[in-house]
């Protein structure tokens, strides 16, 4: 099936996420995770930049993708969290991006489609900031599903270890995949399309006020 993929706009603050009306995929996981890796493996080209060294991607950078026939629709790159410049310990945490992103959810909850594909290493299931992580998730949006990433870097046994382990603690079904082997991606692109196209039956009130993440942030520097 034919794919096209381009990279579209980044923000840098609230002020300036998209939000135009497509649907919206974010990923969201720990700085390394392989987020970019991933969003260049769906697309099969190279749009989004990645890096071997943590704390790449700083902005929410917006990649509009069209598969076949379907409706185009964003994946939203958005800073990775768990790593900080300068030992800014408060910048650890969710950045003030990740936070109005997904605030955005509850203030405009009609206006379109927002999902989170919330990633986490293979190799190290069960962190607890991937854990605070996804509860705080599933509190703001109300499509969110777990994918592992690096699934090639484990033999057979100890995925099969990681896996169970994964969705004991998660108490969700977790998707392996590798952006490196292009396992698991046919079935990562059938999530996708389902989350792409669910629109949301019930309206949430407008007043409803977004949920705290796990803990304070700092903004991010402006840079792709
Ligand atoms: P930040 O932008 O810093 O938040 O990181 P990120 O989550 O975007 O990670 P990125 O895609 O830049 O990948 C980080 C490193 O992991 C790079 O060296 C990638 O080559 C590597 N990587 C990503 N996905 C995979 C994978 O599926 N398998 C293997 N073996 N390596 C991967
Ligand atoms: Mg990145």
């Amino acid at each position: 099936m034919k794919i096209s993929a381009e990279f579209v706009t980044s923000a840098a603050s609230a002020t300036d996420l998209l939000g135009d009306g497509l649907a919206e995929i974010a990923l969201v996981g720990r700085s390394n995770v392989g987020k970019s890796s991933l969003i260049n493996a769906l697309a099969r080209e190279r749009v989004a930049r990645t890096s071997a060294a943590p704390g790449k991607t700083r902005l929410a950078n917006y990649y509009r993708l069209t598969r076949g026939g379907a409706a185009p629709f964003y994946l939203v790159d958005l800073p990775g969290y768990g790593y900080a410049r300068g030992g800014d310990a408060a910048a650890q945490e969710f950045g003030e991006l990740t936070q109005a992103y997904f605030a955005e959810v509850r203030l405009k909850p009609d206006a379109m489609i927002r999902a989170a594909l919330v990633l986490v290493d293979a190799r190290h299931p069960g962190l607890d900031s991937d854990l605070e992580a996804w509860r705080w998730l599933t509190t703001v949006v109300e499509d969110a599903a777990l994918v592992a990433t690096k699934i090639d870097k484990l033999a057979r046994g100890q995925r099969i270890r990681a896996m169970r382990e994964l969705e004991s603690v998660f108490e969700h079904s977790v998707l392996p995949v590798s952006a490196v082997t292009g396992e698991g991606l046919d079935e990562l692109w059938k999530l996708i399309d389902r989350l792409a196209n669910s629109r949301k039956p019930q309206p949430r009130s407008r007043d409803s006020r977004p949920s705290r993440p796990p803990r304070a942030a700092m903004a991010q520097p402006r840079r792709r």
